[in-house]
């Protein structure tokens, strides 16, 4: 009897172990991706899995993306950035890095020298567009950079002289980056033409060329009118943002669609620098935090929830620009910043 009732109690231990273990395999694996699965094609209203990045599977962003859909019937991430990764998961599912080098103005050697640096100094998101003339320097220093390739994130853009055909134009600036895929393409500015160019750019990303897609130069009007006639929610808009020229209406009202926003120009731009690093209240931050101007200007962008891309050809700067992670602005100095703003944009666009 005591035999049996020993021999019960461990049928009895074996079945509970056997009934834990599986729910332990199932659940991350066959739930989550089957979620993500689901999240991308909603998104790109095809049945396509496309491969995302595994640490984006992990992100908690994904439960509230799977719950917004399931809720609302449509995708929206969580785009709050992770400063611990130094990355922001987009509404694509892709992780993007929230800081980088811009190249407007760098060509040839130049160029390529400033990504490199860029590169060995730890950066892994570089900005260029067909308009920069410098597609293959970039792609020439991310090949010989001997990072693996999923682990830089490269924008490029699409000019509105190229909206006619913009098949060609995809296949232009695949060819010259030569670097496999695209993680990137935006419309470089409102044209004609410019929603069947967004088009080719969601067929683009189903045929596995570009990964994410987005537009640059789109303010809350554009947005409004532009929206509804494209099926993929831009996953990140690049828009002038610095402290003279804020846009405070527009990053909220980006945010809320759950598009990631990145700003250009974010020190000012060439010949407007000098004016904003030698700005008082900008110097008096700096100076009680022992950074530069430079590095309280793109701390400030990422507090913000802006992705800030500064543009660079000389190493020291490079390597500033990549030194934002080792202080916090307060509430009362992003408060002093926020004040600075004088609606003074530095380009027509
Ligand atoms: N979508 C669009 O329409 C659009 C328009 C404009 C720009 N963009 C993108 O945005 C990126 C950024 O804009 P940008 O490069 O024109 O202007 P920016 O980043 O505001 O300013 C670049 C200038 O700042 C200087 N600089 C950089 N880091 C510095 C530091 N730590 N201390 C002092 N000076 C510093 C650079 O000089 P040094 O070379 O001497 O460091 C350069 O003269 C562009 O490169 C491009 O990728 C997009």
């Amino acid at each position: 009897m005591k035999r049996l009732c020993k021999l019960a109690i461990v049928i009895l231990f074996m079945l509970l172990l056997s009934s834990c273990g599986q729910k332990s395999d199932r659940e991350p694996n066959a739930e989550g991706e089957a979620d993500q699965t689901k999240s991308i094609e909603a998104e790109t209203g095809k049945a396509k899995n496309i491969e995302m990045d595994e640490s984006a599977e992990e992100s908690p962003a994904d439960e509230n993306n799977t719950q917004t859909q399931e809720d609302e019937g449509a995708m929206k991430r969580d785009i709050t950035f992770d400063f611990k990764t130094k990355t922001v998961t987009l509404n694509s599912g892709y992780r993007m890095p929230i800081y980088g080098i811009g190249t407007y103005s760098l060509t040839d050697s130049e160029c390529i020298d400033s990504v490199t640096a860029a590169l060995e100094n730890g950066v892994r998101l570089i900005d260029t567009a067909y308009m920069y003339h410098n597609e293959e320097s970039v792609g020439e220093a991310v090949r010989n950079s001997g990072i693996p390739r999923e682990e830089i994130f490269v924008i490029t853009k699409l000019y509105p002289n190229q909206f006619s055909d913009p098949e060609s134009a995809i296949e232009d600036a695949l060819k010259k980056l030569d670097i496999g895929y695209i993680d990137m393409m935006l419309l470089h500015h409102p044209g004609a033409g410019d929603v069947d160019a967004y088009l080719a750019m969601e067929k683009a990303v189903a045929d596995g060329k570009i990964r994410s897609i987005g537009l640059s130069n789109w303010y809350v009007e554009e947005l409004e009118e532009f929206l509804p006639q494209i099926t993929v929610t831009p996953a990140l808009i690049q828009n002038e943002i610095h402290p003279y020229y804020q846009e405070n209406d527009v990053i909220p009202y980006i945010h809320d669609l759950g598009i990631v926003v990145q700003g250009w120009y974010p020190l000012g731009g060439r010949g407007h620098t000098a004016e904003l690093l030698g700005n008082e209240v900008i110097s008096k931050i700096a100076d009680a935090h022992g950074k530069s101007s430079a590095q309280v200007i793109l701390r400030w962008n990422l507090q913000k929830g802006v992705v800030a891309i500064p543009g660079s050809s000389n190493p020291d700067h490079i390597k500033e620009n990549t030194e934002l992670f080792d202080f916090e602005l307060t509430e009362d100095e992003m408060e002093q910043i926020n004040a600075l703003d004088r609606d003074e944009k530095h380009d027509w666009y």
